[in-house]
């Protein structure tokens, strides 16, 4: 297993490539919604089996390496490893930003429409405890910091920005709209799931209160873990109700008497954390780690600049942004019927993920321009035979 934490010499978006052996037959597009399997992580997956196979209850092994996969997010991010928890879904990174705020002399959460659901629901269903959600509309796709900053109000506690959303890749101004809500006094809570892997999600310069990502997108593991960083000595005024012996000072301590919080991040922690989705995790994060998460949004900007320009030359209309500055790592196509066109690249060896009205095209550091081709083709294809 790799240990690196920074990346001297990034790898080249070909030698990134030659870790995902799915590249050797199938143009995978479609890491916005699970990322490709790498060497790393077929690896990991057998060096957990092989643990569990000879050793039979190996904790302290697989403990170590949910603390690696925890330092390897805490090194993309630039935070400290003690200010990440490590939970099982974004869901519930978001549960424990909601439940610790109390709503009484504020009790607002401004959201937006392109947040992605679940997010919104755990915002929606603190309702019962007195909150109340406003949502920020998109204009065709495209919400700008300014429309943000309009919905935001003295009686608010919370922010809440992806970093990239989930429906068309839009690349959210986190920073211009966190300084004019920290301003205001809210907290700001940045759902990174759709960027951080494939450019920068530096807390420090988004100047986030918490941020939230899972390890089976553009961080390259599987489905099970995420991760939830907490600024430093943010005081909460209500302890985490869902809780469990890893939220414990001393989680081997087994007293069931005493409810005490660990002093950092961990306080937000439950039970038992997803070992397998740990290994693959670590791995996923190693390969992150040793490219350079500028160079990455650049690659895959230059993939969406060809995408966009073949698209709209052929007249087929676009849900993403055109813009370079708010388009992150997708160019969204719109079809009537996105799972059928999604079914007839998929035919063709072209895996991209249907969405509602549109197909997303995600890019990351492994694609290409023969990736990219290869879906416009397809993509103009299926147009001779169905409307898009
Ligand atoms: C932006 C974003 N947030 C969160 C999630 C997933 O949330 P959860 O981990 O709760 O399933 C997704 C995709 O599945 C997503 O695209």
């Amino acid at each position: 297993m790799h240990m690196a934490l920074t990346a001297d010499r990034p790898l080249t978006p070909e030698q990134f490539r030659a870790h995902f052996p799915i590249f050797q037959d199938k143009a995978h597009l479609c890491s916005c919604s699970e990322g490709a399997l790498s060497d790393r992580v077929i690896v990991a997956m057998s060096e957990f089996m092989t643990s569990w196979r000879v050793h039979g209850a190996p904790w302290h092994e697989w403990m170590d390496y949910v603390d690696i996969a925890r330092q390897r997010f805490a090194a993309l991010i630039h935070a400290e490893p003690q200010d990440i928890a490590v939970v099982s879904c974004a869901s519930e990174a978001a549960y424990h930003v909601a439940s610790t705020l109390s709503y009484q002399e504020r009790n607002g959460i401004l959201t937006n429409d392109l947040e992605f659901p679940s997010v919104a629901h755990v915002w929606l269903a603190q309702a019962e405890r007195g909150a109340k959600v406003d949502f920020v509309a998109h204009r065709e796709g495209v919400i700008t910091a300014e429309d943000y900053i309009a919905g935001l109000r003295d009686d608010q506690a919370l922010v809440s920005v992806p970093l990239v959303s989930y429906a068309n890749g839009l690349r959210l101004p986190v920073r211009e709209i966190a300084d004019a809500a920290h301003a205001k006094g809210l907290r700001v809570f940045v759902d990174a799931y759709q960027g951080a892997g494939v450019m920068p999600a530096d807390v420090r310069e988004l100047d986030c209160d918490y941020l939230a990502c899972g390890t089976l997108k553009y961080l390259l593991g599987a489905p099970g873990i995420a991760f939830l960083y907490v600024r430093p000595g943010l005081a909460l005024p209500v302890d985490p109700p869902l809780t469990g012996w890893f939220a414990r000072r001393e989680p081997f301590a087994f007293n069931p008497r005493l409810l005490d919080y660990a002093e950092d991040a961990r306080r937000f922690q439950t039970g038992t954390p997803a070992i397998p989705a740990a290994f693959a995790g670590a791995a996923g994060l190693s390969l992150i780690l040793e490219t350079d998460p500028g160079q990455n949004l650049e690659h895959v900007l230059n993939l969406g600049d060809y995408l966009q320009e073949e698209f709209l030359s052929a007249g087929v209309a676009l849900f993403s942004p055109r813009e370079h500055s708010r388009r992150g790592p997708q160019v969204s196509v719109l079809a009537q019927d996105a799972e059928e066109l999604g079914a007839f690249l998929a035919e063709r060896g072209v895996l991209v993920s249907p969405r509602g009205h549109a197909i997303r095209i995600s890019l990351h550091y492994y694609n290409n321009l023969d990736d990219a081709r290869r879906v416009v083709e397809g993509v103009l294809e299926y147009r001779k035979g169905h409307a898009l």
